[in-house]
């Protein structure tokens, strides 16, 4: 049977949305990683109407929105998460779809920080950059954030193929990875919620690539590559590159 993973995705997202902040964003709206993100992005001009395609449960806009950034567009898989990004910010405009489907214009910023792209092929990235760089308006910026993990430890290192960590002092994870090509893995998480006892699983289907190649594909469109912020600057969420048209 052919997996269907757009779908599979939202199915699982909208699973995991009940103990997502509790697992990725425990203290928010404090915390180090978030506040290296958000005082990195607002040294650049505009954010006059933001769109963040893969909002989950909008840990990111929220910050922007407490700020006074005022205009937002979530878009994602998962009406589940976005259920919990309405809550941080009210007037968010959602749209439920997936984001190689988005119109990209009529925004001045487009985040997609949360390694959003890790589960879309380098084929379909390609197509999408270049979907972007047709629809976006003149001035937008396109920021980029992935995490170290996958695009540069794992593809540069010895490929992982389990794990075990603690979160949040709460919850157990234990991840078993299969390479099925030297840029792919089926991986799949267990999850354990130490205080409730709720266990809860997710399977997702993994793309690697350099940080070099990726900035080469989103230049290849025509994207200009203006600026790179370093986990220094961004916390969590690690290299964030940022793009204009011009
Ligand atoms: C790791 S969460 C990140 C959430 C948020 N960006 C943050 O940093 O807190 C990834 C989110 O991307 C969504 N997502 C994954 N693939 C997607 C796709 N192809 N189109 C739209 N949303 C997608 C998932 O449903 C999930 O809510």
């Amino acid at each position: 049977m052919t997996i269907n993973w757009s779908m599979k995705e939202k199915e699982e997202y909208d699973k995991l949305s009940v103990i997502y902040d509790d697992l990725y964003a425990p203290t928010w709206p404090r915390g180090p990683n978030l506040e290296g993100l958000i005082s990195y992005l607002v040294t650049f001009s505009g954010g006059n109407n933001i769109c963040e395609v893969g909002v989950g449960t909008g840990n990111v806009i929220g910050l922007l929105y407490n700020l006074g950034y005022k205009n937002f567009t979530g878009i994602d898989l998962s009406s589940k998460m976005m259920e919990f990004a309405k809550q941080k910010v009210p007037n968010l405009i959602t749209i439920e779809e997936d984001l190689r489907d988005t119109n990209y214009s009529g925004f001045d910023w487009i985040l997609s920080v949360g390694s959003i792209y890790n589960r879309i092929s380098n084929e379909d990235k390609k197509k999408l950059f270049s979907k972007m760089y047709n629809e976006m308006d003149e001035d937008a910026l396109f920021f980029v954030g992935l995490r170290n993990y996958t695009y540069n430890y794992a593809f540069e290192t010895e490929k992982i193929t389990s794990g075990k960590e603690t979160k949040a002092g709460r919850f157990e994870i234990e991840y078993k990875h299969e390479w099925i090509s030297h840029d792919c893995y089926y991986g799949v998480a267990y999850y354990v919620d130490l205080e409730t006892n709720q266990k809860f699983d997710y399977t997702y289907k993994t793309y690697v690539i350099s940080e070099e190649d990726l900035v080469k594909m989103i230049t290849d469109v025509g994207f200009t590559h203006i600026n790179t912020g370093r986990p220094k600057d961004t916390g969590y969420y690690s290299n964030i590159w940022v793009f204009k048209k011009k």
